[in-house]
Parts: structure tokens; sequence; C-alpha cells
């Protein structure tokens, strides 16, 4: 199969500088996400997903910097844009749902003035009525009624504010969308709708999205492929169904043996926690203080990211004998 690549990350490198030393965030992360797909990039909290996707951004506020690696989108390295020119391809090329974006919404502004002056700053002034139509068409894409543009912020639920953070990030019909953990402030039964809302929508609009989660079994139902971070470093990347069945990665294994299953009634393994100081990574393999399956070359060789089977990459020294 002959997929096209919207979006390739090469070798993301992130620190935040601290007076301790550097947080090593992101530690030279490579993905590509393919046309029309949805992407699922998971963790646990601290992992680094937040920062990979401000990265790719060119967001990364100080104390963080990028300290290397490319992001391709439409045949141009993203990190060689000027700030003038990033801003045209945020929102227009490459939307992003911030983390918490739902609680950042202006709470004395109604929701058509939030949505039209997003509009308005990227494709200039419009007139009145068109706008306006606009703004209900993309109220109703996502789920809402229009008499939703006349209210403020508090007046919204959860699930509908965060309804309105993706009608603004689509706003310009983008046709890469990153979506950073956008359910996960949410209860889990409006979490499954608003994830579902996000997932038609990008149907509907043809969108690539990569969406950020650390909710494997919210996951599984809504991506097409997926890719697991820990610690900064990704570690395996496979279609979802293949990530599911086979498991490779070690953590991968412990993310999806932790995943609350109500008709088997399984205990929760502890999964939980980061078992180094991000400012010390370990030589060696990343999971090695975790892993059940540790050998001596862990402890001393980083595994690289290598392709196990068709589409599907693993960073674990158990599949890679050859060396
Ligand atoms: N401003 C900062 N200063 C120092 N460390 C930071 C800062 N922001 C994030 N970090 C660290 O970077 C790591 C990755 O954070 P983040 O990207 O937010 O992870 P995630 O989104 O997966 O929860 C964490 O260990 C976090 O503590
Ligand atoms: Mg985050």
């Amino acid at each position: 199969m002959n997929r096209a690549v919207v979006l390739d990350v090469k070798n993301l490198r992130v620190h935040y500088e601290t007076p301790k030393g550097d947080v090593v965030a992101v530690n030279g992360v490579s993905f590509s996400l393919y046309r029309g797909e949805t992407l699922g990039l998971v963790g646990e909290s601290g992992c680094g997903k937040t920062t990979a996707a401000m990265a790719i951004l060119s967001l990364v506020q100080p104390p963080g910097r990028v300290l290397g690696g490319e992001v391709w989108l439409n045949g141009t390295n993203l990190f060689t844009l000027s700030e003038r020119q990033l801003r045209e391809v945020r929102w227009r090329s490459l939307a992003l749902i911030p983390q918490g974006a739902m609680n950042s919404l202006n709470p004395v502004m109604r929701v058509k003035d939030q949505i039209g002056d997003a509009i308005q700053t990227h494709d200039g002034k419009q007139p009145r009525e068109r706008l306006s139509t606009r703004i209900g068409e993309l109220l109703n894409l996502v789920g809402l009624p229009g008499r939703v543009s006349g209210l403020y912020p508090h007046e919204l639920s959860g699930g509908m504010k965060q309804r309105v953070c993706i009608a603004m990030a689509i706003a310009l019909t983008p046709p890469v969308l990153i979506a950073d953990e956008p359910t996960s402030a949410l209860d889990v039964v409006v979490q499954r709708v608003v994830a579902q809302t996000l997932v038609d929508v990008k149907q509907r609009l043809g969108v690539s999205m990569v969406l950020i989660g650390h909710d494997m079994g919210l996951q599984a139902q809504l991506v097409d492929r997926i890719a697991v971070m820990y610690a900064g470093n990704l570690v395996e990347i496979a279609p979802v169904t293949e990530a599911f069945e086979r498991p490779l990665h070690p953590y991968t294994q412990l993310l999806i043996a932790s995943i609350p299953s109500i008709k088997a009634r399984r205990p929760l393994k502890a999964a939980e926690g980061l078992t180094h100081d991000l400012r010390r990574p370990p030589p060696g393999c990343i999971f090695q203080f975790r892993c059940p399956f540790v050998m001596e070359r862990c402890r001393t060789v980083a595994p690289p990211l290598r392709e196990h089977a068709p589409d599907h990459r693993v960073a674990c020294h158990l599949y890679q004998s050859d060396e």
C-alpha cells in the first residue's frame, strides 16, 4: 500500500533547561502521519506528549528548547520557517487543540465572537452575514445547535466547551489536526461522545489527525495506528489492532494489561509513575527499571526503534538479537 505522508516528524529533541540540569522531555522522537488517518499518541502523564505537540508547531516556551529534529509538512521543514511564516501555517495547515483548551476560552466573550475572532485573524475581515453562517455551520458540524453561538463559556457544559474548541480548531479546515487530550477533563460518557464527534468531523473534512491521550482503552476505539511513548521516547508504533493483539514492547503490554475491564474484573496492575529522574536518563533502555524482561544489554545499549513486522516498529532488545 502506498500511503501519502502528510506530516513527518524526524528525531525531535526537546529539553527543559532547569537549574538542576536538563529535563529530557522528548528524546529523538520520529513518526509519520499518513493522509486521512488518526494516529494515537499515548503514554502516561509526563512522558512528553504535550511537549512533542508544542514542538511540532514551534510553540515550546522557555525554559523549553528544541535541540534538534525536523518537522516536514507539505514539503517544508517547519523548523526553517520564520515566525511570520509559522503563523500562516498554524490553524490553516496544521491546527492544534491544546491540552486544557476548554478552560482557556475567554470567559467574557460569546462563543460566536471567539470563533469569529479565530476566523478573522487568519482569513481577514468577513461580512457579518457570511461569518455568522460559517459559525453556525461549524457548530453544527461538532454537534451543537446554532443558538450556542450567543452563549458565554460559563453557560456551557464541559462537553459543549470542548466542542467549541474543536469548532475553532477546524474553522479554517486544516488538513492536519493535533488534539492534545481533548477529552481528559470530561466524565467518561461525555468523553466517548466528544471523542466520537472529533473522529466524525475528521472523517467528514478529510483531516489527518494526531490524537494525544493517556487512555489506552479510549484510543483503541478511535485510532488507526497507535504510537506509545515512555519517558520522552517512542517505544512502539503499530496499526491499532496489531498493537492490541501483538503488543511487543513490555511497556505497551503493561498499558494494555492495565485497561480496566468491567467484564473480567481484572485488578489494575501498577502502571503509573516514571521510575527515574528525567534529568538523568539511564544509559541503555529507557524502560529498564520497570521492565520484567530486562537483560544485561538493556543496561548499556539503547535499543533503536526498528521495524519488527510490516508497519510495526518497536524499540526493544527482545526483538533485536542480531547485534
Ligand atoms: N516548564 C517546564 N519546566 C521543566 N520541566 C517541564 C516543563 N514543562 C514540562 N516539563 C517536564 O517535561 C516532561 C514532559 O511533560 P509533558 O510534555 O507535559 O508530558 P505529557 O503531556 O505527556 O504529560 C515532564 O517530565 C514535565 O515535568
Ligand atoms: Mg500533556
